[in-house]
This record gives C-alpha cells, sequence and structure tokens, in this order.
C-alpha cells in the first residue's frame, strides 16, 4: 500500500537496544555466579570464549551513561539465572542480586526503561545435567527463578521478556539448544523440551500479571516472513508449512495457547507429539502475553521439499532455513543482497512480518533485536565507520514508520546490538554495536568503549524521534 503521508513514531516510542547476559558480562565464574550451558560448550575454532565478553560485569556504568548519552529510551538487556540461582534452583546468591540492582539502578537514573529479558540461552549447566528442559523440574526452576525476579526488580522493571528466540533453540537445537544431538530421535525431544519451555513461559506470565499488576511481559521468539520460492502452489503450501511450524507454533501457544493444526499435524506425521500432562493445557490457555515482542533479522523463502535428499542444508546458523524432508525445502530469494554472513537482507519483509504479526494477534508490538554483523575497523584516532550498519537500520526503521503508517502498533525498536559484544558463534569480530569494544577474538587489550559513526547517527535520529533519518 502506499501512502501519501507517513504516521509519525508514537510519542514515548522506546527507542533502545539490546544485549544479552552471556554476550556483553564476562565475570563468568565472579561473586558465586554458576556456569551455563554456554560456559561449558565448545566454542568453534578460531573464536573466543563467553569468559570476558565485553566485561559489562565491570564497565556497566560507563556503558550505560553511553546509551544515555545516545538518547536511549529503553535498554533491553537479559538476567543471568546463574547470577542469581548458580545451581539453577535452591540457594540464592546475594551477589547476583547486588549486581542486578546496581545495574537496573543505573539505567532507571538515567532515565531509560528497563526491559528484562528473564532467559536467552543461557540454561544453568546444573540443571542441564538434570535433564535441562526435557525434565519437568526445570519448569518450577523457572518458576521459582520467575519469582525471584518479580519480587527483587519488579518495582523497578515494568517490562518483561519471557524466553529470547525459543523457535530458534529448537529448529536450531544443535547451534543454539540444549538437546544431545546423537538422541535416537532428538527432535522428538526437542518438541519435548519446547512444550515445557511453554508450559514454563506461561506460569511465568501468570505469575507476573498476580504480582506485579502494573508490569507487561510478553514472548520474544525471531519472527520473520517466509516466502515462497515461485508461485507455484506446491512452494506457497511449504511456506505455508515452515510458518506454521517456524513461526505460529510459539506465538499461537503464547497468545491462544494450543498448537496450531499445521503444527499438530507436522508433529503427528513426523513422531514429535509431545507428552502433555493433565493441567498443561489449561495453564497455557490460561496465560495472556501484553505485547509480543520479536527479533528480525532476514525474511526466508522456501520451496517444496523435493524428498530426494537435497532438503536439508546447513544447520550450524539460526538465521538460515535448514529444511525438512516433506515438509519445506530452504531457497534462495533471487531479489535480496545477502550480508558478509550469507544473511539476505530484506527490509520490505520486515514490514511484511510486522503487519503479518499484527494481524494475526493484535497485539502491541516491539522489536527486540534488528541489526548488521560485520567485520567493523577501528581506524587512527579512535574512528569508526559503519556507514553499512546506518544504511541497514535506517532502511528497516522506514518500514517500521510505513508499517506504523499500515495500522500496526509499534511501541518500540531495540536493535542488536548496543554494545559490541560476542555473536552466538562467530567470536567477537561479528559485531553489531554502536559502540565498539576495543578487543579481538583472544587479546583482550583495554576493552576502551569507542563510540562509532552509527552511535552519532542513532543519536540524532532518537532526538527527533525517528524523524531525522538520513
Ligand atoms: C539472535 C540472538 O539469534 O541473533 C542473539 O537472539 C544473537 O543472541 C543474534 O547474537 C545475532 O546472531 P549471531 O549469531 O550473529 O550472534
Amino acid at each position: 500500500m502506499k501512502h501519501n503521508k507517513l504516521k509519525p513514531f508514537p510519542k514515548g516510542f522506546f527507542w533502545g537496544g539490546s544485549t544479552s547476559a552471556y554476550q556483553i558480562e564476562g565475570a563468568w565464574n565472579e561473586d558465586g555466579k554458576g556456569p551455563s550451558v554456554i560456559d561449558m560448550a565448545k566454542y568453534p575454532e578460531g573464536t573466543t570464549d563467553f569468559k570476558v565478553a565485553s566485561d559489562h560485569y565491570h564497565h556497566y556504568k560507563e556503558d550505560i551513561s553511553l546509551l544515555a548519552e545516545m538518547g536511549y529510551k529503553a535498554y533491553r538487556f537479559s538476567i543471568a539465572w546463574t547470577r542469581l540461582y548458580p545451581n539453577g534452583s535452591g540457594e540464592l546468591n546475594p551477589k547476583g542480586i547486588e549486581f542486578y540492582n546496581n545495574l537496573i539502578n543505573e539505567i532507571v537514573a538515567h532515565g531509560i526503561e528497563p526491559i528484562v529479558t528473564m532467559y536467552h540461552f543461557d540454561l544453568p549447566y546444573a540443571l542441564q545435567q538434570k535433564g535441562g528442559w526435557s525434565n519437568r523440574e526445570t519448569i518450577d526452576a523457572f518458576e521459582v527463578y520467575a519469582q525471584t525476579l518479580f519480587e527483587n526488580f519488579g518495582d523497578r522493571v515494568n517490562y518483561w521478556l519471557t524466553i529470547n528466540e525459543q523457535n530458534m533453540m529448537i529448529l536450531h537445537g544443535d547451534a543454539i539448544g540444549t538437546v544431545d544431538p546423537n538422541l535416537e530421535n532428538p527432535k522428538k525431544e526437542l518438541y519435548q523440551q519446547n512444550h515445557h519451555m511453554l508450559v514454563a513461559q506461561a506460569k511465568a506470565m501468570n505469575l507476573c500479571h498476580q504480582m506485579l499488576p502494573n508490569a507487561k511481559i510478553g514472548p520474544a521468539p525471531n519472527i520473520v516472513s517466509i516466502y515462497p520460492a515461485s508461485s507455484k502452489p506446491e512452494d506457497i503450501m511449504a511456506a505455508h508449512n515452515y510458518s506454521a511450524i517456524r513461526n505460529w507454533l510459539y506465538l499461537d501457544m503464547a497468545v491462544f495457547g494450543r498448537y496450531n493444526a499445521t503444527a499438530w499435524n507436522y508433529f503427528q506425521e513426523k513422531g514429535y507429539v509431545p507428552t502433555i500432562l493433565d493441567g498443561d493445557m489449561e495453564v497455557l490457555a490460561s496465560a495472556n502475553p501484553d505485547f509480543i515482542a520479536f527479533n528480525y533479522y532476514t525474511s526466508q523463502t522456501v520451496a517444496a521439499s523435493e524428498e530426494d535428499g537435497s532438503d536439508v542444508g546447513h544447520t550450524g546458523d539460526q538465521h538460515i532455513t535448514i529444511g525438512e524432508p516433506g515438509v519445506y525445502k530452504g531457497a534462495t530469494n533471487p531479489n535480496l543482497k545477502k550480508n558478509e554472513f550469507g544473511w539476505e537482507i530484506d527490509p520490505v519483509g520486515f514490514r511484511n512480518t510486522l503487519r503479518e504479526i499484527y494481524d494475526r494477534y493484535n497485539l502491541p508490538l516491539i522489536i527486540t533485536e534488528n541489526g548488521l554483523g560485520a567485520f567493523d575497523k577501528l581506524e587512527e584516532g579512535d574512528v569508526v565507520n559503519d556507514p553499512y550498519r546506518i544504511d541497514f537500520l535506517r532502511k528497516h526503521i522506514e518500514q517500521m514508520q510505513l508499517a506504523i503508517t499500515d495500522g500496526v502498533e509499534v511501541f518500540g525498536f531495540c536493535p542488536w546490538s548496543a554494545i559490541d559484544l560476542i555473536s552466538t558463534h562467530q567470536g567477537c569480530s561479528k559485531r553489531y554495536g554502536f559502540i565498539f569494544v576495543n578487543r579481538d577474538e583472544f587479546d583482550l587489550k583495554d576493552l576502551r568503549r569507542i563510540r562509532k559513526q552509527s552511535f552519532y547517527w542513532y543519536k540524532e535520529l532518537i532526538a527527533t524521534n525517528g524523524e531525522k533519518l538520513i
């Protein structure tokens, strides 16, 4: 739809940025923190571990003051479950509470709205050893952890995100999930874990509403428009299949508390039906999110499955389509350029995605990740020129404004990432931030913070509430 006049961004729009605990904090074993699955995982050769990351644990004051200088209205970050409960459950670590109290106080003191992700990939290792999300005890542990969060931080935190990219943990279990790939039917196990996470999420949403009547809570999956590779009806069917199991499964459960028919029949066909205990569906149906948060980097394109052995592609990256025989096959979109890491760049797809989600659920939306990973270079005189990032973000923000003009209710944009941090599986040389952190994969250097060109650009954009996009 073409509009003659664009609607402005709403007053009080949450311009901000995002990070996650394990990718930015470092201090992996300090002040009583227990190990998470991330701390115990193997890292791809040539990339750093997450032990020091951007050392935000020791630099948080400086970091928050830089976000304030950019004019941030909101800051999305995650809490490390293992700082609060080193063993996932049991004894609470007061030092963990102290750190997040200090961090939240600092954020609030700068007039920034904290948006807290409760769990961003870093499951406590102690729980993993007892079966992780395959074990229903993890649901109880998450509930206790959620209660601790609401009790301790609910006086200052009004926006909560339950689980980051649950769908990517399930679909890309070997890249960022917690399942053993050597199991006889690892996908069945993943969908069992998925069910448990959904129940845990529903319980956390209910608890939040009981304990903090003024707070808002929502899920934070990765949702993207799925295109058919052609107008062939079989390709359109494949896109419908993939949308149902990649996108809507997660949001239908969060919002309506039910598995959609396509996803459920896919489970039956493939032998992935999860065990559902008495009471689970009631809990799922009783929980209601106040908004939908989602992450968007790229659209995805699929074709009909050929079932000739060619359907299943590369699996080690959460933003590249894998494919599944009889369901869909990943395809390249010839209309889109790719970034240096093979992810297609699709700002118009962002508008499509916003519209699709809003049409289906009619809930306010916030974007909790969007951004461009690149090999930024530090030039002489502490200069980092990243016009490619500005271009990427500008084009996505333009499309977001078009979606707002289309009638979509959007209340915030928190791109990835506020500050340089460690990528999920591609080290720290793949940078996303507005602020450069001076370190290499294996040389920590001085970890000094340097404002990138995009820092100044975003600052001006925020100051004009999105009017100054160029
Ligand atoms: C999302 C995750 O999948 O994408 C983030 O929520 C992640 O944790 C981001 O960092 C970018 O992906 P990557 O693999 O480049 O770090």
